[in-house]
């Protein structure tokens, strides 16, 4: 059983209502919290505890799995939280916060143990993590976690100086750098599905893989975040950890142990073996960066980016992001491995679809019918589950072939129950087990493939490629699959 003090700063934002305190009481009812632990909340508003332990009620109410346990039961679970108001830059409320928490750490017998959740603008990590360290925070006898959350950084050099700061108050093994995306449990599955089936692995290279492609569409503008977003753009706030995460658990030799850093390496060893772009024009060639502009859908004109909320109206920031991508190992030569991501696309879709190479042209001849390649598609949301399309006797007696689905999706309902992204990543962390958190490493290698594309675009000062909202975003995607001969294959 987990026995610690969970700090989270930030804890009056909206990442906090929507996903933290869901999780600590979804893991709490499934009794994987027990009793020995506490929750403080940290901001800067004041706020007295009953008035902190009625929004974390709310923020249960409208977003957790189970619902909110009557009153003498929630009593009980709400006990484990305390509010403290606090100035991050003042080393004075640390120590009083050291004070609390060690009173706490007494009363729920949690054996000093610390898991720091930094819900909260990067540019303050460092800050915080000095305040920690000298507010006597990390002077107990048990483990100290920091949890932080993208991005981190805006490039290479600017995430070094972070870690730089990080590294001086913790070790890497203590510093869990969230991906949410490690935490979907269909992301999770890629590794199961792909090691623990014998039929995969022989199959699983360039001799019978012809493309992976990965989708990760969103309906949604910017909404209210156009002050971060117009700054990051889409290849920073999806494509520098959530992608190219995506392309090395589908890429990843099978670690010697299935142990967090041997998972790790082999994901570092993808990463390190992306083909880096050699010159501006092989960016051109090979990534597309699109904005949207107004567009219909269903009756309605969506505005375009450029008036979206708090976004420059000549912003050059990329919405959508697609580009081909080469793993230049000997397991992946010469694959392409396709990823693309965008706001107002048509679905809210992530899902990765591996087409097979087909089989030996004319076998079929006599049929005059082209043959389906076949397909294996992860659908990670909205639906979970596994798909193959495979080629099968048509029925009855013409004697064709049609492509027929093998289809292991879970129910809705079944995807409906299964935990949040965020309170395993939160169940792991407590625990220990950083497999699905990105090491430094990792991180350092994503950035020097994305800094590589956002130079390129710097020079070229174009504007984006446009798009209509609501639409598959700029045609120049399908271009780059047609010079291979491929298609996008539609979302199942
Ligand atoms: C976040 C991005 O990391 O992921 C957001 O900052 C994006 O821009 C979100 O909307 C998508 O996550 P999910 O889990 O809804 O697919």
């Amino acid at each position: 059983m987990i026995g610690a003090v969970f700090l989270i700063f930030g804890a009056t934002g909206d990442l906090a209502k929507r996903k933290l305190f869901p999780a600590i009481y979804s893991m709490y009812r499934e009794g994987k919290l027990g009793e020995n632990f506490a929750v403080v909340g940290l901001a800067r508003r004041p706020r007295s505890n009953d008035e902190f332990r009625s929004d974390v009620r709310e923020a249960i109410v409208e977003f957790a799995r189970h619902d909110a346990a009557e009153n003498g039961e929630w009593n009980k679970f709400a006990e484990h939280f305390q509010y403290m108001s606090l100035d991050i830059h003042n080393v004075e409320g640390f120590r009083q916060l050291n004070g609390l928490v060690n009173e706490l750490d007494r009363k729920f017998d949690t054996n000093g143990n610390r898991l720091f959740y930094l819900a909260l603008a990067p540019e303050l990590f460092g800050d915080v993590s000095f305040n920690l360290r000298e507010g006597g925070l990390l002077q107990t006898t048990g483990w100290h976690r920091l949890v932080i959350e993208k991005p981190f950084g805006y490039d290479l050099p600017t995430a070094q100086k972070l870690n730089g700061q990080l590294r001086q108050v913790f070790e890497e093994s203590d510093i869990y750098r969230i991906d949410h995306y490690l935490g979907k449990e269909m992301v999770q599955n890629i590794g199961v599905f792909r090691f623990a089936n014998s039929f995969i692995e022989p199959l699983w290279n360039n001799k019978h893989i012809a493309n992976i492609q990965i989708t990760l569409s969103e309906t949604v503008g910017v909404e209210e975040r156009g002050g971060y977003y117009d700054h990051a753009g889409a290849l920073r706030d999806m494509g520098q950890n959530h992608m190219l995460q995506m392309i090395a658990m589908m890429a990843m030799e099978p670690p010697s142990r299935m142990h967090p850093e041997d998972i790790r390496d082999e994901k570092v060893k993808v990463l390190r073996s992306l083909r880096a772009f050699e010159s501006d024009e092989a960016v051109k060639e090979d990534v597309v960066r699109g904005q949207y502009v107004q567009g219909e859908v269903n009756g309605k004109m969506l505005p375009a980016y450029r008036d979206e909320d708090k976004v420059n109206p000549d912003s050059h920031t990329e919405t959508y992001f697609m580009a081909r991508v080469f793993v230049d190992n000997f397991r992946w030569a010469g694959v392409p491995f396709y990823i693309r991501t965008g706001k107002r696309l048509p679905s809210k879709t992530t899902e990765v679809v591996v087409e097979f190479k087909n089989i030996p042209d004319g076998v079929y001849l006599a049929e005059k019918q082209k043959l389906e390649p076949n397909l294996l598609v992860f659908r990670v949301h909205p639906e979970e589950g596994i798909y193959f399309k495979m080629n099968a006797k048509d029925q009855g007696a013409s004697g064709g072939i049609t492509p027929i689905a093998l289809d292991f999706s879970h129910s809705s309902e079944v995807g409906f129950n299964t935990p949040e992204a965020y309170e395993r990543l939160l169940y792991d962390a407590a625990r220990g087990d950083s497999t699905y958190f990105t090491r430094w490493d990792e991180v350092a290698h994503a950035w020097e493939y994305v800094d590589r594309i956002a130079q390129a675009w710097r020079n070229a000062e174009e504007d984006p490629e446009f798009y209509a909202a609501g639409s598959w975003g700029p045609e120049r995607a399908n271009e780059i699959l047609a010079k291979n001969g491929f298609k996008w294959w539609p979302i199942f």
